[in-house]
């Protein structure tokens, strides 16, 4: 049997953002694991095996490319890899509930509920189950009692290994992570389940990165993280409304509370809002627990994260509309970036698709640049293709248009030649910065109106 070549066989559920990238980097490094990639979706395993990856994300080609075929298999064979694997990783998507009980807030378990029940069938001997899908606390426990409710003699173990990874940094968050957490029950089988999952880890990651806790706590570090990272996201954008009324400059008072090492520098930039898959579903996921468990004001604590980014998002559009004379029916405008953020062509929750959806409502014509999420922007807008364009050449998007939003920090908008753009538009011109990327003092010595977030604009008029 050729498996005999490996000492570990590692097989991961859903070939997405998290498990693509992560089982990519476990496999480049652990050339003695055999591990194995499977998905429901033939046309994304077909593409895992080509050099038009199904992700756009630096670094991952190499790293798929040093692995696949070696140590690293994409396949559409669910049952039969389970019934091969030692260590089983679910990386299954969990979007938010759009449907009955909990809808629009908790979880949707669907998918992970019927992977538990294709291990259990194809199970024939004892595994550990790697939860790596972002869950709500306490899934685990539901996961146990699906794949034990068997009567033959077959051992599950289940472990939470949330991913921290960032889109766009993916492969440096998982080479050098801050840190890998795995949680287990405190028993016996439990602790030597989660100590196979810290021995993967080990062969990269510094022993003292790799931290254990119990089951649950892992469960609700992953939320609470992304929790917390948001609402420094919505701090500072809350802000940025208040500087824009009183003449502080926002990127001024983030460097300046930044310095203090308690607050710290990172994650401070204000911006037309933050976008993602993770973010807003796991706040709407703990906020569904706090209030399913009566903490109505925690609950309430954590939904105004989100309202202040919906508020962001909002006020962007109001301020382009209040600039332009109080209308914009009829007006061009073209959007640079679509992406949630930059190098990613993620479009998840992207503040871009609001924003678009709000100028469509105004009956502006929008045209979208991106230089990677444009198949992306096209399904999101799905629904309105007769009132959106979509151009790669952020030049040729901007012709003949009455204002510019930038909506991702792509760093190819940092260097574009503006003056080129300027005299292409249509007078007045004006941009709206929605990451504060750009020379604001150049932009509005070439003649724009400048509209940046939480500094003063610059107008001629
Ligand atoms: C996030 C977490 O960072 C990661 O640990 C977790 O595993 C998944 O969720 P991701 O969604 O890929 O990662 O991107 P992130 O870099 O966190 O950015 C999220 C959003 O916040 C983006 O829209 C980004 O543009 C925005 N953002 C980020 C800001 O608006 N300002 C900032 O200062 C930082
Ligand atoms: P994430 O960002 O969490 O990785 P994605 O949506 O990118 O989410 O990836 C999740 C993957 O899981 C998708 O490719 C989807 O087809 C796959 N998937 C969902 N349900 C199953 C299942 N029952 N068996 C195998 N793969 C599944």
């Amino acid at each position: 049997m050729a498996e005999k070549k490996f000492s570990k066989n590692i097989l991961c559920i859903g070939a997405g953002y998290v498990g693509g990238p992560t089982m990519a980097v476990i496999a480049a490094k652990c050339p003695h694991y055999k591990v194995t990639i499977v998905d429901i979706n033939a046309e994304k395993i077909r593409q895992w095996q080509t050099d038009d990856l199904p992700i756009y994300e630096p670094g991952l080609l190499d790293i798929v490319k040093q692995a696949r075929g070696r140590n690293l298999f994409f396949s559409t064979e669910i049952e039969t890899n389970i019934t091969d694997a030692d260590i089983i990783f679910v990386s299954v998507n969990t979007p938010t509930k759009n449907f009955g009980e909990g809808a629009g807030k908790s979880a949707d378990l669907q998918y992970w509920e019927k992977t538990a029940r294709t291990i259990l069938k194809a199970s024939k001997s004892d595994k550990i189950i790697v939860e790596k899908s972002t869950l709500p606390v306490r899934t685990a426990s539901a996961m146990e009692r699906i794949v034990n409710s068997n009567d033959s003699g077959v051992h599950f173990e289940v472990v939470s290994n949330p991913e921290f990874l960032a889109e766009g940094t993916a492969i440096m968050d998982l080479e050098q992570p801050d840190r890998v957490l795995i949680g287990s029950r405190e028993t016996d089988s439990g602790r030597k389940a989660r100590q196979e999952i810290v021995d993967i880890y080990a062969n990269w990651v510094p022993r003292e990165r790799i931290i254990t806790s119990n089951i649950w706590s892992s469960e609700l570090s992953k939320l609470v993280a992304n929790a917390f990272l948001a609402q420094r996201i919505s701090s500072i954008n809350s802000i940025s409304a208040l500087c824009e009324k009183t003449e502080a400059d926002i990127s001024e008072v983030a460097y300046a509370i930044g310095m203090d090492s308690r607050i710290g520098s990172k994650f401070l930039n204000a911006s037309v809002g933050f976008g993602g898959s993770c973010f807003k579903k796991d706040i709407l996921n703990l906020v569904y627990i706090a209030e399913s468990y009566g903490l109505r004001e925690v609950a309430e604590y954590w939904e105004n994260v989100i309202k202040i980014n919906e508020y962001q998002e909002n006020r962007f559009v109001r301020k382009m509309i209040a600039a332009m004379f109080n209308t914009i029916a009829g007006k061009r405008i073209a959007l640079f970036g679509f992406a949630f953020k930059a190098d990613t062509g993620d479009t998840r929750e992207a503040p871009a698709i609001t924003v678009t959806r709000k100028l469509v409502e105004e009956h502006a014509q929008v045209v979208i640049t991106d230089p990677q999420a444009l198949p992306n922007a096209k399904k999101d807008l799905e629904d309105i293709l007769d009132r959106v364009e979509f151009e790669p050449d952020p030049y040729k998007a901007a012709l003949g248009t009455h204002a510019l939003g930038i909506l991702t920090e792509w760093d190819i908008y940092r260097t574009l030649d503006y003056r080129r753009i300027y005299d292409n538009m249509i007078k007045p011109a004006f941009i709206f910065d929605g990451r504060n990327i750009l020379d604001h003092d150049k932009l509005f010595e070439i003649g724009f109106n400048v509209y940046p977030i939480g500094k003063p604009a610059q107008s001629h008029i």
